[in-house]
């Protein structure tokens, strides 16, 4: 007769097995992800399975109650003492005795999907390259002497298919002390490297089932912002974010690497400089989480070149000038203390790759989350920071290119501009027939108009990166600024709140003077510098659009911690992006964040986006020509020539 049928659900895989035979062993030799740590010992519990019992018509099979063994002494002492849920069964334990569907919860894969909280959010897949293994290892024998780390090792191939694997010197005093306290049953940290041999990062005596997290971190040149992750679960722990004290070396990157370069010691000031904030944060979100910093093993930065390179202690000079010669453009990985940070001392910490000299991988995380180069529709993908990473293509090819914004689309250099925290406007209306402001303020549902505004705001205190685009937005749509960028005069426009201020004029949003609190205006300087950012974004993007040899895009996604604040129409009667039709303009949230969390679950992620960049093809905005042209036509709002056809339906 034949083997019996087993068949996996949700995945569906399926093979015919002995009697006999465990589920765990049954699921491995399919490839079906079921978890384990004890490698079938009956200890860990990871590999819980849910036995199906009835008909299964589409399977055209009957399962019956005896199609797995009864519950075993390991079983049964397990459920004892910790308890299964009902209708349960470890996998390990479990064997083959008839034809059975066997389901595979959630909880029991080691690639799980990550539920998405936010519709910003990716689903992620685990794939970790830290996991815990728990080993039991043969007896010291006096008559073959071998020794632990050896006896160690032939435990790891043959319970786990494990066969090269390290451990450093700086762990093997541990070894003995923990062999007998654990009596030969010892659970591993392992980190798998990419040639598929494993590092020893920690060991326990006996069954451990403690944390294993990990850091997500987008290392901005204005703000450095973190995840502390579960590596098991995926699960964020604490999030949160500090600014670049790099800033008081140069504001932008470009000034950073000036700094570098006329001041002796300046990159090496520079390294400790950011070394140090990444060791806060992670001090602060393992503390925020209830976390020991001990406890983390593996952290994954994104960044843009210039930071990458300061961050691992290269001086950034060449990024300076043309050619713009990366020292490495490769993903590294590297001890977490080589990045100043003080995780478990064997943590790993792991950079992705980056795509240019100007391209940094702050866009490869960006790349990875979005994932241009699996779409149909030609995508094009801003992310709005100090700097715009731009990409666009589809699954035949993506481009990508950097373009120097500024820092005006995060607040900065505006005259009443601030980062977007409690008390800055973030949203601005302004009636079209009366000329006058309604906004709301960061930390407040109501708008500015609502009756009792006043005693629910705790104060307004200057505007932010969203606030003054939806501002100028507002500005070109009531007329109070004209398509060259200019403010207009009480007269001209009709409004009191366009007033003088030497030879042009501002319009006044607040005024909380009476109170003591700030004036907030609109400068014809504010407006120059939202121009000027908005025009090297547009140029950037229109210069790729070239290159493809294309005028219009299907899709255009805003990414960035501040592109998920942007509003699609104010971007679009700005001209920030190309013309396109608004449905088509999506937000991604924080994308580089969220590919910065999907390499640190995925090992396959971090292998997929290096492969990726080979394909990326850069382009280089500093010496295009066709860069500057376009970057004269975007100044005026939207744009001097396009015709930007949404606008006018
Ligand atoms: Fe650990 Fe089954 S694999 S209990």
């Amino acid at each position: 007769a034949q083997n019996p049928l087993v068949v996996f659900t949700p995945s569906g895989k399926r093979g015919r097995f002995a009697v006999g035979t465990p589920i765990l062993q049954a699921a491995r030799s399919l490839g079906v992800d079921l978890d384990s740590v004890c490698g079938g010992r009956g200890i860990c519990s990871k590999c819980q399975i849910q036995p199906g019992v009835g008909d299964f018509p589409k399977l055209g099979l009957h399962v019956t109650a005896d199609a797995l063994s009864p519950f075993n002494a390991v079983e049964e002492r397990y459920d004892r003492i910790r308890g299964l849920k009902a209708g349960r069964r470890l996998g390990c334990q479990a064997t083959v005795q008839g034809d059975i569907v066997v389901d595979v919860p959630a909880e029991s894969q080691v690639h799980k999907q990550v539920i998405r909280k936010a519709a910003s959010d990716r689903a992620m897949v685990m794939d970790p390259a830290t996991r815990l293994a728990f080993v039991e290892v043969a007896e010291a024998d006096m008559h073959s002497p071998t020794g632990s780390l050896e006896r160690l090792r032939e435990a790891l191939a043959a319970q786990w298919q494990i066969g090269d694997v390290t451990l450093p010197p700086a762990l093997l005093a541990r070894l003995n002390p923990l062999l007998n306290k654990g009596k030969n049953r010892i659970t591993l940290a392992l980190y798998r490297q990419p040639d598929g041999s494993h590092d020893i990062l920690d060991l326990w005596p006996d069954l451990h089932e403690g944390g294993l997290y990990g850091l997500a971190i987008d290392l901005g040149s204005t703000t450095i912002a973190g995840h502390l992750c579960d590596l098991t679960t995926g699960a964020v722990l604490a999030s949160g974010g500090l600014m670049n004290p790099q800033i008081r070396f140069g504001e932008d990157l470009m000034s950073r690497v000036s700094y570098a370069m006329m001041n002796p010691g300046g990159a090496v000031e520079m390294t400790a400089a950011v070394q140090e904030a990444l060791d806060d944060l992670a001090r602060r979100l393992a503390e925020e989480a209830g976390v020991d910093t001990a406890a983390i093993y593996e952290a994954v930065v994104v960044c843009n070149p210039v930071m990458h390179h300061l961050a691992l202690g290269i001086d950034p000079v060449d990024l300076g000038q043309a050619p713009f010669a990366l020292t490495t453009s490769s993903a590294i990985t590297l001890p977490a203390t080589g990045l100043g940070m003080h995780l478990n001392p064997q943590a790993r910490a792991y950079m992705l790759p980056l795509i240019a000299g100007h391209v940094g991988a702050d866009a490869a995380a960006v790349a990875l989350a979005e994932a241009p180069h699996k779409a149909e529709a030609l995508t094009l993908i801003v992310d709005v920071g100090t700097n715009a990473e731009i990409l666009l293509g589809n699954k035949e090819h993506v481009l990508a290119c950097s373009s120097p914004t500024g820092p005006a689309f995060e607040g900065a250099q505006i005259s009443s501009g601030q980062r977007a925290a409690p008390g800055a406007i973030e949203r601005l209306e302004i009636d079209p027939v009366t000329k006058e402001p309604r906004f709301r303020v960061i930390g407040c549902d109501l708008w500015s108009d609502a009756a009792d505004f006043a005693a629910q705001v705790p104060q307004v205190t200057g505007i932010c990166g969203s606030g003054i685009i939806e501002a100028v937005a507002e500005m070109r749509m009531s007329g109070l600024v004209d398509a060259s960028g200019l403010i207009g005069s009480a007269e001209a426009t009709g409004t009191p709140r366009c007033r003088p201020t030497g030879r042009t004029h501002e319009y006044l949003i607040f005024d909380g003077s009476a109170s003591g609190g700030p004036v907030i205006t609109v400068t014809q300087a504010d407006i120059r510098a939202i121009q000027l950012a908005k025009s090297a974004l547009y140029a950037g993007a229109r210069l790729l659009m070239d290159e493809i040899g294309t005028d219009t895009v299907e899709r255009i996604v805003l990414a960035g911690a501040f592109g998920a604040h942007i509003s699609p129409k104010h971007a679009m009667v700005l001209g920030m992006i190309p013309d396109a039709p608004l449905e088509a303009v999506v937000s991604a949230g924080n994308a580089a964040g969220t590919g910065a969390r999907m390499a640190l679950h995925s090992v396959a992620a971090r292998r997929e986006i290096e492969a990726q960049v080979h394909r990326i093809t850069k382009v280089e905005t500093a010496i295009s020509p066709r860069f500057q042209e376009h970057f004269v036509a975007a100044n005026a709002i939207p744009h001097a020539t396009a015709p930007f056809a949404t606008l006018r339906s």
